[in-house]
């Protein structure tokens, strides 16, 4: 079916010279022309066009109160406005009346046609989505697990995690929740500065009740709108945490979050490998000292033997920090290349821990605030979910995995 398109100028000669230019295009059609915006509006009703070519000053009413009121009254079509030069206090009036584009005059043929067909099919993916049924986007929906992990404390799983979730927020505006499985000593709500009312302990008191909007009342927000869903208050609680409540809590979240990010104690637990396994994206901290690059390496054979190698990203931390050993060195001895790098910042890091903020609102323009950009990037284009292995069948606990 052809665009219909309705010109509305109060010159004739450009309406003639307009027609003429889309005369010989098969697409589109002329249905009708209009010499002032109360015409047009007139029109519009009575012709129903795809999209209308407007003048900004026209005698009766001019093209900026009839874009107003058209867009307003007939939204399915759109307006394209045809302004001279100099009339740009104009255009942006225009825009905000609800024009979707606009054109100086005069305009080649090209120009023209390739800014109709442009908008129409806007237009068109538009009302596609709009009419898309609500399982149909649920369908869509692609929640992503990213755990950040380590098999060394102290490397900075919990500072790249919580600054991980809110750059994710802030850029994708999506939702994010951030959960704190270093069961014994997390400190995602101290780092993230919000006081848990309740906890994973309580939740899984009523985990067998438990959906999302239940699920919901355990969470804290951060002011960035990020949730967190923080660790036991005692460390002794931590114990009656199962691999069977994380898979049962991740799986929850999954309906209402688009990004989850797991924060981890740095050994492998049966909490920690159920995230492990569930997980679309491991980032593996490492920093260049030997401790942690023997440690790191001990990590990643036994997470190739689970099978989980292939999500595994590994991101160096304090990579600015010389102490002798080279990264190419370290990329060698784990047979992995970085995938990311986070300077070593200390000051930084140290003063938005004080002021109660993750530094990538505290201090957005720092290079260590930008390497979390970059990571969060990497994150969202998910390359990591290709090489996905499906996760192991059966649960047996750690060394019966490891072992069986
Ligand atoms: N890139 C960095 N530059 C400077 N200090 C850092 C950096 N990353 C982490 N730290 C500091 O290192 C310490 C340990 O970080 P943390 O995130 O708690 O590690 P983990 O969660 O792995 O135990 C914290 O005091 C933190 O402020
Ligand atoms: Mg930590």
């Amino acid at each position: 079916m052809a665009i219909k398109i309705l010109i509305v100028d109060d010159v004739t000669e450009t309406r003639e010279n307009i027609k003429r230019l889309l005369y010989f295009e098969k697409d589109m059609m002329v249905v009708g022309e209009a010499a002032n915006g109360e015409e047009a509006v007139k029109l519009t009703e009575k012709l129903n066009p795809d999209v209308l070519l407007m003048d900004i000053n026209m005698p009766v009413m001019d093209g900026i109160t009839a874009t107003e009121k058209i867009s307003l009254e007939y939204p399915k079509a759109s307006i394209i406005i045809m302004s001279v030069q100099g009339e740009q206090e104009y255009l942006k009036k225009a825009m905000v009346a609800g024009a979707r584009e606009y054109m100086v005059k005069p305009f080649s043929t090209d120009e023209l046609v390739n800014t109709i067909r442009k908008v129409y099919d806007f237009e068109q993916k538009r009302r596609a989505q709009l009419s898309e049924p609500a399982v149909v986007r649920e369908l869509r929906r692609d929640p992503q697990i990213i755990t950040v992990f380590s098999t060394k404390g102290g490397v900075g799983k919990t500072t790249v995690a919580t600054n991980l979730a809110v750059t994710l927020a802030r850029q994708t505006r999506k939702k994010v929740v951030i959960i704190d499985l270093d069961l014994q000593f997390g400190d995602v709500a101290v780092m993230l500065n919000v006081v848990p009312k309740r906890t994973i302990t309580e939740l899984i008191q009523d985990i067998n009740q438990m959906d999302p909007d239940l699920l919901e009342s355990y969470l804290v927000t951060h002011p960035t709108g990020v949730k967190a869903l923080p660790c036991p208050t005692r460390p002794e609680y931590a114990e009656l945490i199962t691999g069977a409540h994380v898979e049962k809590i991740l799986g929850i979240l999954k309906h209402n979050y688009d990004y989850i990010v797991v924060d981890t104690p740095p050994f492998f637990h049966e909490t920690t490998l159920t995230a492990l396994d569930l997980s679309h994206q491991i980032l593996l901290l490492v920093s260049l000292d030997l401790p942690t690059i023997k440690n790191v390496k001990l990590g990643l054979e036994v997470l190739d033997s689970l099978h989980l190698k292939g999500k595994v990203k590994l991101v160096l931390n304090r990579s600015s920090t010389e102490i002798g050993i080279k990264c190419e060195d370290m990329e060698e001895s784990l047979g992995l290349k970085v995938a990311a790098h986070i300077p070593s910042d200390g000051r930084t890091v140290i003063a938005s821990v004080n002021k109660g903020n993750p530094f990538v609102i505290t201090h957005p323009n720092t290079a260590i605030s930008e390497s979390i950009d970059k990571l969060a990037k990497m994150v969202m284009l998910r390359e990591a979910k290709r090489q996905a292995v499906p996760r192991a069948e059966e649960k047996k606990g750690f060394f019966g995995r490891l072992f069986g």
